[in-house]
């Protein structure tokens, strides 16, 4: 996690890099910092908390430097305070860095025998010092790459010397780092989101790479020191919206794009006129596959659940998933005949890349669906399917979990009907039925005012259990996941008819439960298992979608029912009730709901 930001330029920098800051904070907001060049020394502020605390305290000072860096912090080594933000600085160079050095605790041993001392306790400062001992025989260049040579782990660094202050250093290893170029200044980033004000035009480093960077050039050196040349991309939009617009928090505005963001989507794969799927490109002979294997991480993994329920469903493919922090280290088995599916909305999240990159070494054939399509993951992948939601800017998922699903989706009915694993006519009314979906989305919105007013039990309680059956279990454990990310009450997301093999047990008077029941076919089997948990006290909020029968129990405290649509679009609709509740019982307890503590929206360290 962590973000960076680097500025070389003709004029004072201060602001730009405080507004990219700003734009940065989805990657961590412990901590934030800037060291910028004055005459000859590097002026730097620093503080505990957010870019707005740090720009205010700026704004006191006079920082004129044309040659900046800055960087916001999710804590790994060390409490957020002052002293473990970054930049870490020595007389003769100041860092900032997202990821890890592994081997901090070694090298800085190493240091201080030599007589260094280190204020932090980050792994950072090790990077600070061991250059500072490198630049004091060695033209920078070389101490960088001395400097690097004895690092384990990962690092995107951004670096200023204070002998060369027209540049910024900036390397790259397992942690990404792009080069933005502008009209007499250039830039450095985590990644292209920091730079979208300021230019379209950007450069990736990719592994061992090593950039100076100056107001006018941009030199990059790979991993054996031989000078390269890099492509230069142009960004698909200059700018995203960062506006909540009507809305207080963008986690609301983002659930209440939901119609929208599902119709742009749709209208991206789905043929207006007739009732096909277009994924143009796919570069495999379906028919020639035998399985698919879905990795993802928090909310995306919930995705890659649901897509294996539609796997089973619809088509004559074996499938397994995975949480990519497993899959990466696990042993696998790998299969020519396998399309592996990387299911990430940054694109960026380190264990989901590393498990690409195992299965690239391994020459498997890769998929990503991501919604932003400049990032390392799509960069990486063979073929890449966007979600087109837009920028997401809560740290909860919300649309972009949507997005997800409904790539997996049309992608697992266009295989079907590829593979001839269903009938045309079967085909053609499910396309009919989800172009419906995103006017089902927003008649469930509607539920909006129950859900606020249910949510303070939740927001409340010591624990609560999310159940389901089929589609429902990953449903329930989403469910489960926003309301510990946003209220920080325990929830657990369980199949329903697991409760009895242990899970029964936490059940107590008054405990709220949700049970996700659908009319589908595990409806009645589910309603036993509620009967189970009322029976031992529970307070159970029902949900369900509308039908002209009945909701069949008087014992439940809350009924919600969502649109009716068929049994396979149903996790769409079932997961809105569930982030309304979430949103709301974190607002009733006047937390950050789009900055939820300890979290960080793109994950970039293992
Ligand atoms: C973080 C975010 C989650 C997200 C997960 C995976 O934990 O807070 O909302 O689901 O990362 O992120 P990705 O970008 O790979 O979908």
């Amino acid at each position: 996690m962590c973000g960076i930001i680097g500025i070389s330029s003709s004029k004072p920098v201060v602001n730009n890099i405080i507004s990219s800051l700003k734009k940065l904070e989805y990657r961590g907001y412990d901590s934030a910092g800037i060291a910028t060049f004055s005459d000859k020394f590097i002026d730097e502020v620093k503080c505990e908390g957010r870019v707005g605390k740090l720009e205010k305290i700026v704004s006191k000072k006079s920082l004129k430097g044309i040659v900046g860096i800055g960087h916001v912090r999710w804590a790994t080594h060390g409490v957020p305070n002052e002293i473990n933000a970054h930049p870490h600085s020595s007389d003769r160079v100041s860092v900032v860095h997202n990821g890890i050095i592994e081997n901090s605790t070694i090298l800085k041993k190493i240091l201080e025998k030599k007589g260094y001392q280190f204020k932090s306790q980050t792994d950072t400062e090790v990077i600070t010092i061991l250059l500072t001992e490198n630049l004091k025989n060695n033209k920078l260049l070389v101490a960088v790459q001395k400097t690097l040579e004895k690092l384990h782990g990962s690092y995107a660094l951004a670096i200023l010397c204070k002998d060369n202050p027209d540049l910024i250093v900036g390397a790259r290893r397992g942690s990404p780092l792009a080069v933005g170029y502008g009209h007499n200044e250039n830039y450095l980033g985590s990644d292209s989101y920091a730079l979208k004000s300021m230019t379209n035009k950007i450069s990736y480093l990719d592994d061992g790479d090593i950039c100076i960077l100056k107001k006018d050039s941009a030199e990059f050196y790979n991993s054996k020191g031989k000078k390269i040349n890099k492509k230069i991309l142009t960004m698909s939009e200059t700018e995203d919206n960062y506006d909540k617009g009507d809305f207080k928090t963008f986690m609301q505005k983002e659930i209440f794009e939901q119609p929208n963001s599902v119709k742009s989507c749709i209208n991206e794969y789905v043929d207006h006129l007739r009732d096909d799927i277009n994924i143009y490109n796919f570069p495999w002979d379906i028919t020639k596959i035998d399985s698919v294997v879905l990795i993802g991480c928090g909310t995306a993994y919930h995705a890659c659940m649901v897509a294996k329920y539609w796997i089973e469903e619809l088509t004559s493919l074996e499938v397994a998933i995975d949480i990519a922090s497993e899959f990466r280290y696990k042993r696998n088995k790998f299969k020519n005949n396998c399309i592996y599916i990387f299911v990430s909305q940054s694109g960026e999240t380190a264990d989901t890349f590393a498990a690409l990159e195992l299965c690239k070494k391994n020459k498997m054939k890769t998929l990503s669906v991501v919604n932003v399509v400049e990032s390392s993951i799509a960069r990486n992948s063979n073929f890449v399917l966007p979600i087109h939601c837009g920028a997401e800017i809560c740290v909860a998922s919300t649309k972009a979990f949507l997005g997800q699903m409904l790539v997996l989706y049309v992608l697992i009915l266009k295989i079907s009907s590829l593979r001839g694993d269903i009938k045309k006519k079967d085909y053609e009314a499910k396309i009919k039925l989800l172009k419906k979906l995103p006017e089902a989305i927003r008649n469930t919105l509607s539920t909006e005012s129950e859900m606020e007013e249910i949510s303070d039990i939740f927001s409340e309680a010591k624990g609560s259990m999310f159940l389901g059956r089929g589609y429902s279990y990953p449903i329930a454990m989403e469910g489960a996941l926003k309301l510990k990310e946003l209220c920080y009450v325990h929830a657990e997301g369980y199949p329903a008819g697991e409760m009895k093999h242990g899970p029964l047990a936490l059940i107590e008077s008054g405990m709220p439960v949700v049970i996700i029941a659908p009319r589908d076919k595990y409806y009645e089997k589910t309603l036993s298992n509620m009967q189970e948990v009322i029976a031992r006290g529970a307070k159970v909020l029902f949900i369900s979608n509308k039908s002209k029968d009945e909701i069949s129990s008087d014992n439940v405290w809350k009924k919600i029912e969502v649109e009716k649509t068929s049994d396979e679009l149903l996790p769409f609709l079932l997961t809105i009730p569930l982030q309304l509740l979430a949103f709301y019982a974190a607002k009733n307890k006047g937390y950050d709901i789009d900055k939820p503590r300890n979290l960080a929206k793109s994950v970039t360290v293992e």
